[in-house]
């Protein structure tokens, strides 16, 4: 068994990312979004910032109140939008609830959507044109793979998890790189039968739901679930102990996926349109 090992991989990514920023003379900023006082969010957007420091990308944090009107929030963007030392626009998600966030993805320039979270971005993944960017979180898994010189061609490829997030752009990306692609969600039948067929399984859906008897021998498994368990212990959807002595390759939490998707949003960061 193999650990694909998300921390060093994504500290490569940054350092590459880091060359290429320097070697460029357009130089990226990340302007990040945070409203509201979600507790989690605010950890995310300070781990994001650290990782822009170290690959030598400008960004800037603007803080919105909880209480900050639709409005308002996309009278900001579209000033970031127009703004030409802004390369790149995240909007932290989730958003309070008076607020509609495909409005406020839709708001997005798409070419500094750095999540490609945009109807422009998404649909161009969907019909196989290139996207402006990739959602860091799918690219950040196959960036993993890739890594590790994990084949994808002609492999099932089971996704549990339909996320706008995850899932969704996961299962194009598969799909875009020739594997055979089943995405398993809440309301799927007989899910154990259909993980079994798995020659690569990710799993994100923020609870333990991959247990040992499922997984199929020697196969990949990627955890993008990441939570806190009732001993306040950072986790995983995967039971690790277990599931880790009968598969291939396994992505550890922490220290697997999480990683990677900092390091690859750093990537959309330093790209400049
Ligand atoms: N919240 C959880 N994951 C993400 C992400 O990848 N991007 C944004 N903007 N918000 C998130």
């Amino acid at each position: 068994m193999i650990i694909l090992d998300g921390k060093s991989v994504s500290q490569k990514i940054l350092q590459e990312v880091r060359e290429i920023v320097s070697k460029s003379d357009k130089k990226p900023h990340l302007a990040v979004i945070l409203v509201g006082e979600d507790s989690a969010s605010k950890i995310y957007v300070k781990n994001k910032q650290k990782a822009a420091w170290q690959a030598g990308i400008r960004s800037t944090v603007i803080e919105l109140p909880e209480s900050v009107e639709e409005e308002e929030l996309l009278d900001k963007i579209k000033e970031l939008n127009d703004r030409v030392d802004v390369t790149g626009i995240m909007v932290q998600l989730p958003l309070p609830e008076h607020i509609d966030k495909f409005k406020v993805i839709e708001a997005i320039s798409p070419m500094k959507d750095v999540d490609g979270f945009t109807p422009e971005n998404t649909g161009k993944l969907a019909i196989g044109m290139e996207p402006y960017f990739y959602p860091a979180t799918p690219q950040g898994v196959l960036m993993l793979l890739d890594e590790y010189k994990i084949p994808i061609e002609g492999k099932n490829v089971v996704i549990i998890g339909r996320s706008n997030i995850v899932g969704k752009p996961m299962a194009q990306m598969f799909l875009k790189r020739n594997a055979t692609v089943t995405v398993c969600h809440s309301h799927t039948k007989d899910l154990d039968d259909k993980i079994k067929t798995a020659d690569i399984l990710v799993s994100a859906v923020g609870k333990k739901i991959v247990r040992c008897k499922m997984v199929k021998k020697n196969s990949v498994v990627v955890d993008v679930g990441i939570y806190r368990d009732s001993d306040g212990k950072l986790t995983g959807d995967v039971d690790f102990d277990y599931v880790s002595k009968s598969v291939g390759y396994i992505s550890p939490v922490p220290g697997g996926v999480g990683p990677m998707t900092i390091a690859s949003l750093m990537y959309n960061a330093s790209k400049v349109y």
